[in-house]
């Protein structure tokens, strides 16, 4: 039995803060935020709760895989802003669907996240004790951000997005995942007293790349897939000098990277299922084709995920 990918859906607030504006908030310019990250523009939620986000990215993954709420098994939300400390965002977004008494929690695994919840969606089907289990990426960073803080309000945006697995019985399937958690780096990336995100950026980049490396050729290995047979790679989207760096440790083409940061940008646990609903929309996933997801974040935590769309 495999894990298949049947639905998938985004939500993206509709106020746009732009370089431009950010140069008036901080002493920042748009060709600094432009060569160092990649970063154009990000959304800003003003109104909307990251409830509400991830419950319409949730309701559209649903509709894209003709399912009722109340069919699910599982329901997995990754964030790092919560809506409350609790209950479980996830068991806000249960209520919203009307997934009357669907099992629901949170992980906590910052950028790496919707992985870990892969991962965890992935096991619960191939043990036979889901069939149907949304994973949810889901973040309202604006709200951990300290706007003051030059080196780091630059980098993040809110969104969400959601990804319905269903159990399969054709070729489509998670082929290979790992995961890895090491908090002994925690000073490297973390919030403080207040709450705000607070991270040593160069140092976090070196590991960044040297650690999504090695996870992508472990996931490879473990299925026997050479890279050059990936069609499509969908990597967190922090800063487009880690992506290139990581294309070329791997040895592939910058092309096969998928890239959305310059509207979003640094959108931690969402920014994956976002990227993924956007390459598979945009005819970018065929179905039989190699995906290869890989992450890494606070925590730290870092993973990879092969799967056959
Ligand atoms: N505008 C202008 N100048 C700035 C800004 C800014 N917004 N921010 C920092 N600077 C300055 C610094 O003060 C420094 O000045 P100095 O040389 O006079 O001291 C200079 O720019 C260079 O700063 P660095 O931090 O060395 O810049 P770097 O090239 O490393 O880029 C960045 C910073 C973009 C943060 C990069 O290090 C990075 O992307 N790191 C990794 C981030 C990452 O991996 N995140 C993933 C996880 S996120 C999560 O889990 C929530």
């Amino acid at each position: 039995m495999g894990t298949k990918i049947v639905g998938t859906g985004v939500y993206l607030p509709k106020s746009v803060l732009t370089n431009f504006d950010l140069e008036k908030m901080v002493d920042t310019s748009d060709e600094w935020i432009m060569t160092r990250t990649g970063i154009k523009e990000r959304r800003i939620a003003k109104e909307e709760t990251i409830t509400h986000m991830a419950t319409q990215a949730a309701k559209e993954a649903l509709k894209d895989g003709s399912t009722s709420p109340e069919e699910l098994d599982l329901i997995i939300l990754a964030t790092l802003t919560p809506e409350k400390r609790f209950p479980a965002t996830a068991c806000l977004v249960q209520a919203q669907l009307e997934a009357k008494g669907v099992y629901s929690f949170d992980i906590s695994a910052a950028c790496s996240g919707f992985l870990y919840g892969l991962d965890i969606a992935d096991s619960f089907i191939k043990a036979g004790k889901a069939k149907k289990v949304l994973v949810i990426g889901a973040e309202k960073l604006s709200e951990a951000v300290d706007w003051e803080d030059r080196s780091t309000c630059v980098l993040f945006g809110d969104g969400a997005g959601a990804v319905l697995f269903e159990n399969s019985e054709d070729e489509s399937d998670v082929l290979a995942t790992k995961m890895y958690s090491e908090g002994s780096l925690e000073e490297l990336l973390y919030a403080d007293k207040c709450g705000y995100i607070r991270m040593k950026g160069r140092e976090l980049f070196k590991v960044a790349v040297r650690s999504m490396e090695e996870v992508c050729r472990e996931v490879l290995e473990k299925a026997n897939v050479k890279p050059e047979e990936i069609s499509l790679v969908i990597p967190h989207q922090a800063n487009v000098r880690i992506i290139n760096a990581l294309a070329e440790k791997l040895g592939l083409p910058k092309e096969k990277f998928y890239v959305n940061i310059h509207k979003y940008g640094n959108t931690s646990a969402a920014s994956i299922p976002i990227a993924l609903h956007e390459a598979i929309k945009e005819g970018k996933i065929k179905r039989g084709d190699l995906v290869l997801m890989t992450a890494m974040g606070g925590g730290l935590t870092w993973g990879a995920a092969l799967l056959r769309y």
